[in-house]
């Protein structure tokens, strides 16, 4: 059987800031990267336009051999995963697979809290999906769940305002309203793949005693974990070490603004895909 790639998809940058902790856990893997950036963001889009915009680019890595493909992006992970994985995947008869980033940090977001008070701060389409509270109180009953939407975030990371007056008003605006809300909040999860990059920002305005947890690392040591209980994905990987990167839009303005996410510069070539 011809062996296969870990695609990993996004909406746009974001899933860079996954995949950079996937790759420092699992360097050993071909990877293909696929930033949907011609149609992002979708943390505002319907339901049914991140299901099938996500089912497009999913199919679209199976295409180019991927076998299993990473969703990471919480809107299409929250709006997508399940339907792609009940309905489109039996559909194939064939053994690919597509995870996505809301259950490996659901799983473990209960070990961060002592107070049992969790705060999830994630896109209007994320926390619209309840998803969080859902899967969280799958594994951990008595935690109770504050969410807060923060649709200004994702534009000031793309528009490189890390940092200034536009930041800190944004994300003081929204850590204050839900630390209000609920003062009894002692961890704060970045449900986005976007956030990471504003954490400078962020810890101005959150006391340093509540944790700020961030995704990457979770789902690569939740991936690991997967590889190592399901051999018989493992074993139908490339061992390749190779990277690749596509995008929908613009590739040399995606590499410019990627090597921020990831960490290093890159080389992303562009795709058409769909009705843009
Ligand atoms: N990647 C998305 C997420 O994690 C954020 C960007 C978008 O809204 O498309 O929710």
């Amino acid at each position: 059987m011809k062996k296969g790639k870990i695609g990993i998809f996004d909406s746009g940058y974001g899933g860079l800031t996954v995949m950079r902790s996937i790759v420092d856990v699992l360097p050993e893997y071909d990877y293909l990267y696929f930033g949907d950036n011609a149609r992002a963001p979708y943390g505002n889009r319907s339901f049914d336009t991140v299901y099938h915009y996500t089912l497009e680019c999913v199919n679209w890595l199976f295409d180019e051999g991927c076998d299993l493909v990473i969703l990471a992006c919480n809107t299409a992970s929250a709006k997508a995963l399940r339907q792609i994985q009940q309905v489109d995947l039996p559909k194939r008869n064939d053994h690919k697979r597509v995870l996505g980033v809301i259950r490996p940090t659901t799983e473990s977001i209960g070990e961060y809290s002592e107070s049992g008070v969790v705060g999830v701060l994630g896109t209007a389409g994320t926390v619209a999906s309840e998803s969080y509270p859902k899967e969280i109180a799958k594994f951990y009953p008595s935690v109770l769940v504050e969410q807060e939407a923060c649709p200004m975030w994702v534009y000031l990371v793309e528009h490189n305002q890390m940092v200034g007056e536009g930041a800190d008003y944004f994300v003081k605006q929204h850590v204050d309203r839900i630390l209000t809300r609920n003062p009894k909040i002692d961890t704060l999860l970045l449900a986005c793949t976007h956030y990471p990059l504003l954490m400078e920002t962020i810890k101005k305005f959150v006391p340093s005693s509540i944790r700020l947890v961030t995704q990457g690392g979770i789902v690569a040591e939740k991936l690991q974990d997967y590889l190592v209980r399901h051999s018989e994905i493992e074993s139908g990987l490339i061992r390749g070490g190779k990277r690749e990167f596509v995008t929908t839009d613009d590739a040399s303005t995606f590499d410019l603004q990627a090597s921020l996410f990831f960490g290093e510069s890159l080389l992303a070539r562009h795709i058409e895909i769909g009705a843009h």
